[in-house]
């Protein structure tokens, strides 16, 4: 025996209420990889951030340089043959500042990505690994957490010492290598001498 045919309204009812939670439900899944995502970029934008920050001086900019950037392409002087970003550092619009990300192809494990930060005038204010490779107690004193051994850049420029001073002392050049691990130090300071000569050669292009 069959009751009598629901009312209309009523039939349409169980379609209706799980049309309407299938779309809250949506809409709730939707707002949190939202907000998901916004907290990731968030995260990221802080830890680069704190990156280009530790290559700039302190407070001497007022622009936000990680949203200021070019993409660039200099497989000799910056290391890839990908397109590597330069972030520029202005203060009133002016120009204080680049941080130019290179890769030293040769280090005794495998590429090394640094940050290199130099002036308007063509100074290196700081220079900090990004990632690497290299063995821990031996080439991965390059971290600033583990050595200061990067702080020898600091001050020196494209003519500051000669180009061919760029080297070791191993090789007869001006800057210190790690005990035991002078093959990672070499393949940092070309790399180093190699963005201050890209920054020296590209100067105008780069904050146009
Ligand atoms: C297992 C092992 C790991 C090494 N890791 C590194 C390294 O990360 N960076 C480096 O420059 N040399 C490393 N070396 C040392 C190099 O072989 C080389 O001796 C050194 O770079 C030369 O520097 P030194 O003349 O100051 O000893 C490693 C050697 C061994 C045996």
């Amino acid at each position: 025996m069959t009751g009598p045919p629901a009312p209309p309204g009523n039939r349409w009812l169980p379609v209706i209420s799980l049309t309407l939670l299938a779309a809250a439900a949506a809409a709730l899944i939707t707002a949190t990889q939202e907000r998901t995502q916004q907290r990731i970029a968030d995260n990221e934008a802080a830890e680069m951030m704190k990156g280009l920050a530790a290559v700039l001086p302190d407070g001497d900019y007022d622009n936000q340089p990680y949203r200021d950037r070019i993409m660039v392409v200099d497989a000799e002087l910056l290391g890839s043959n990908d397109p590597q970003p330069v972030y520029r550092v202005r203060k009133s619009g002016r120009p204080v500042a680049a941080v130019i990300a290179v890769t030293a192809r040769n280090g005794y494990v495998g590429p090394i990505r640094l940050l290199v930060g130099i002036s308007a005038s063509g100074t290196v204010t700081g220079v900090r690994v990004v990632t690497h490779r290299e063995t821990p107690g031996l080439g991965d004193r390059i971290e600033a957490k583990k050595s200061n051994w990067l702080s020898i850049f600091a001050g020196h420029s494209a003519t500051r010492p000669d180009y061919d001073q760029w080297l070791v002392k191993r090789d007869g050049g001006d800057f210190d290598q790690m005990t035991g691990a002078t093959v990672t130090s070499r393949s940092v300071v070309s790399a180093v001498r190699d963005a201050v000569r890209y920054f020296q050669e590209h100067r105008d292009t780069i904050f146009e």
